[in-house]
């Protein structure tokens, strides 16, 4: 997404300076070509050469300064870029821009550009709410420039509150969810990830190898593509996907039922991507079970709900997505829970294939529709297979919009 994306990256003077050499590392990471511009009390908590020699592009500090073909260096790079990001970015640098201060390289090309604009503002917490501070934040947002609020933590000034820059891995979310088309916006999406844990006695339960990751990246992709997004998922270690998903905790599958079942009439999609158990222990028993003295143990097992099963026949205008993790016969199988859980897409997941399924990063996925179409859909990140799952998504929502009776926007 960052490809080839030209980014201005303006350094204000505030501790969190050091932590903009590894945003800059990330977005370049990821193949944007970055240009630095500092402010002079920038330069005293880190120097332009730190920047000059990871970027591999002069760093502009002289509002004065020309280019190299005698251009005016904050106007001809202003023009040239897709983005420009303030990080951090310092009550002063928020003031001088919202009263209409140039006098330095990085207010100035503020001014001079048109691009999207991001601040990652770090601050002391008092500094941060105070009103001045708050009503310059406004005026820039009524404005339009984008914001990367600071999180709550340990300040440098050794106090604690919200103050601090946003982490680097936040930031780089929030740029890519700038250079994405917003397709999904006026959609509610719930999606499920993760496994279930079905107990059996007050420390042992039956789950399967699912982490999350599928789920988590289909919650990021579709929240990044203007999507209100609930999550429900089973217990897990990953971090939460981004701050403005609502996440709703399960246990096992009656659990995650549910917390399903009291989402799905607000929503206009499901994903489920969870690996919900099919059965669970009959009896939970309360206390732990001892060890035999002929060394087995029989286990009687009952169905759980089949969710996504039931939503198939509860849906109205609803566009249900299901997955199938499968060890053989993929597309046989899938086909069958394509039909009898009447959903418009399943994705076949082989999860013997290598780099495939539980637990990895990476996905291999077929997708088939209820036309029978299918795409095959090869080694992938996660989060690139959640795309153009979204992408067949994006594509049955336009239909269904096309094929609603008049009048549509009533
Ligand atoms: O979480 P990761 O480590 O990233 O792994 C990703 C994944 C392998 C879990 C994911 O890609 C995946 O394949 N998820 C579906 C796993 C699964 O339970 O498949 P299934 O074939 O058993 O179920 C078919 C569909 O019915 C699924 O959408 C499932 O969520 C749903 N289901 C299943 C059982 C049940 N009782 N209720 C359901 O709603």
């Amino acid at each position: 997404m960052l490809k080839n994306k030209e980014i201005i990256l303006g350094v204000t003077g505030g501790i969190a300076a050091y932590k903009t050499v590894e945003l800059l590392r990330e977005l370049s990471k990821r193949g944007a070509n970055v240009h630095v511009v500092m402010t002079q009390n920038a330069q005293r908590f880190i120097t332009p050469l730190t920047f000059q020699t990871l970027s591999g592009n002069p760093v502009l500090c002289d509002m004065f300064q020309l280019l190299e073909d005698s251009k005016i260096g904050h106007v001809a790079l202003a023009d040239s870029a897709d983005l420009m990001v303030i990080a951090p970015a310092t009550a002063n640098i928020l003031g001088k821009i919202a009263n209409g201060i140039a006098d330095d390289f990085v207010t100035t090309m503020v001014m001079a550009t048109k691009v999207p604009v991001l601040f990652a503002p770090s601050m002391n917490v008092n500094m941060w709410e105070s009103d001045i501070v708050q009503r310059n934040v406004e005026r820039l947002k009524a404005h339009r420039y984008e914001f990367m609020d600071p999180a709550e933590g340990d300040l440098a000034c050794g106090s604690v509150g919200k103050g601090r820059m946003a982490d680097i891995e936040e930031i780089i979310e929030k740029i890519e969810d700038i250079f994405t088309t917003k397709d999904l916006t006026g959609q509610h999406v719930l999606i499920t990830a993760g496994p279930t844990l079905e107990p059996i006695d007050p420390v042992r339960y039956i789950t399967n190898r699912s982490t999350g990751r599928m789920g988590f990246a289909l919650a990021k992709m579709a929240r990044r593509r203007g999507a209100e997004v609930t999550l429900i998922t089973g217990p897990h270690y990953l971090s939460v996907p981004r701050r403005d998903i609502p996440q709703i905790v399960v246990n096992d599958a009656r659990e995650m039922h549910d917390a399903v079942a009291g989402c799905f009439d607000d929503c206009q999609i499901v994903i489920m991507a969870a690996a919900v158990a099919d059965f669970r222990p009959q009896d939970v028993l309360e206390e732990k079970i001892t060890k035999r003295k002929n060394g087995s143990y029989c286990l009687e097992m009952e169905k759980n709900p089949d969710i996504l099963k039931e939503l198939g026949e509860k849906k109205r205008n609803h566009i249900l997505v299901g997955f199938a993790a499968e060890t053989s016969e993929l597309m046989e199988h899938a086909e069958v829970k394509l039909q009898e859980k009447k959903l418009d897409l399943i994705v076949a997941n082989d999860v013997t294939q290598p780099g495939a399924g539980f637990g990895v990063d990476t996905n291999r996925v077929k997708i088939l529709d209820a036309f029978g179409k299918v795409r095959t859909v090869p080694l992938l990140s996660k989060d690139e297979v959640a795309h153009i799952i979204l992408d067949h998504v994006v594509k049955l929502v336009k239909k269904k919009e096309k094929d609603r009776p008049w009048p549509r926007n009533w």
